[in-house]
């Protein structure tokens, strides 16, 4: 069954990403007296006077030794290979000494496509988060944007004190978002396109007020509580659940526990030992993924300091794997059928959606054939295989 809900959830969650890159040869950037090469490129520097070579002199940062490029029958400089140590000042000036013109050439790459990952802590509001792939050793900016089931293009917002990210606010379920995130330097832009439905990218913020605690008499028991996370809408429609993980302090390997509830009793900690706890949340029909663990709690089951036999027996069980007959638990026959009931609805909830995507699926299948699309093909496909044998009678 969770398989299935699994599946569901995967094909609702359809996640789609392009990436273009293009590269501009105009200088969308243009800064006065700097020009802007790309590593492993030729770059022309020219002088403004247009004289002839003879009569102008090239230097770069004061010295007119410039092995690494010539001097055109314009007086241009022609640097056939730059890389980032022909960068500088380059000075064109006449053959009295007198400056002509003097520019800074800065070198480096255009951008990359930019990696983006999109997150929604809720229901409300995502943000999209970027990095540079490129390292351009050039000045970048970010231009954001997004387009809701393709309509006109939306500004992203940014916070100037956050430089990588942008937000989406009011965000709406069951819409398409496309996001264009696009960074640009003086050598070019690329953009990456992530398209996505808001609950594919749920993620809610961990559990808070995490907490463990001992249960009376209960030598293998740990009680664990903890709340929604704060950013979490409080609302009916939009319910999480959890899952728990634990493990003895000195133990490596975790087990894990899921729950609807905001509390769980773990049944099978390890007698007098202290155990670590952590907890993380989901959308409660599985949209989205699972937050990140929360903060640990740590705790130690109950132990008996007036009776030592007890202590003693109930060890030697644990070793022999038995349970635990002496320790009378309190066990809550509401709390079993509250387990019971919403399993029940679960399942339910789960057959409905199966149900309703037979019927999408049937009613799309019945309207392609009736459509002609596979009748046709079907008849073409006899047509062709009878049109040899026609031929042959
Ligand atoms: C989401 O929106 C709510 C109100 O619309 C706002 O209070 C909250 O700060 C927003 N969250 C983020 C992460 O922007
Ligand atoms: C993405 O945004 C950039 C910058 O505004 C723009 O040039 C580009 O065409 C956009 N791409 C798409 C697919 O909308």
């Amino acid at each position: 069954m969770s398989s299935l809900a699994q599946c569901l959830s995967r094909v609702m969650c359809l996640l789609a990403v392009t990436a273009v890159s293009v590269s501009l040869s105009s200088h969308t950037w243009k800064e006065e007296g700097v020009v802007y090469g790309k590593i492993g490129d030729a770059v022309t520097l020219t002088c403004s006077s247009r004289s002839p070579s003879s009569e102008v002199q090239w230097r770069f940062n004061g010295s007119s030794n410039i092995t690494w490029g010539n001097v055109t029958n314009q007086g241009d400089l022609d640097l056939p290979h730059v890389g980032p140590s022909v960068m500088g000042t380059y000075s064109c000036n006449d053959l009295s000494g007198e400056l002509i013109q003097s520019v800074l050439l800065k070198v480096g790459y255009p951008p990359g496509i930019p990696s983006v990952t999109c997150r929604a802590a809720d229901y409300h509001n995502f943000s999209c988060y970027w990095n540079s792939s490129v390292e351009t050793l050039l000045p970048s900016r970010y231009i954001t944007s997004y387009r809701v089931d393709r309509s006109s293009p939306e500004d992203c917002l940014r916070d100037p004190r956050l430089p990588n990210v942008c937000s989406v606010r009011n965000s709406k379920l069951w819409m398409s978002y496309q996001m264009n995130i696009t960074e640009e330097n003086p050598l070019g832009s690329s953009f990456r396109i992530m398209e996505f439905y808001v609950q594919s990218i749920v993620k809610p913020d961990p559990p808070e007020i995490v907490s463990a605690e001992p249960v009376p008499h209960a030598p293998r028991r740990l009680r664990v509580t903890w709340a929604y996370p704060s950013t979490w809408p409080q609302e009916p429609h939009f319910q999480l659940r959890f899952r728990i993980q634990y493990r003895p302090v000195l133990h490596m390997l975790w087990s894990t526990v899921e729950t609807a509830n905001l509390t769980d009793i773990i049944t099978d900690a390890f007698m007098g030992t202290e155990h670590i706890v952590q907890v993380s949340a989901r959308d409660f029909l599985d949209a989205g993924n699972w937050s990140e663990w929360s903060l640990e709690a740590r705790a130690t089951p109950w132990t008996s300091t007036e009776t030592p036999e007890l202590v003693s027996d109930a060890c030697n069980e644990t070793t022999s794997e038995e349970p635990e007959p002496q320790v009378k638990e309190p066990f809550d026959p509401v709390e079993k059928m509250a387990v019971t009931i919403s399993l029940g609805i679960f399942a339910f909830v789960v057959l409905v959606i199966f149900l309703a995507v037979g019927a999408l699926i049937w009613v799309r299948v019945g309207r392609t054939v009736k459509g002609g699309g596979i009748k046709a093909n079907f008849l073409t496909a006899i047509h062709m295989k009878t049109l040899p044998k026609n031929q042959i009678l």
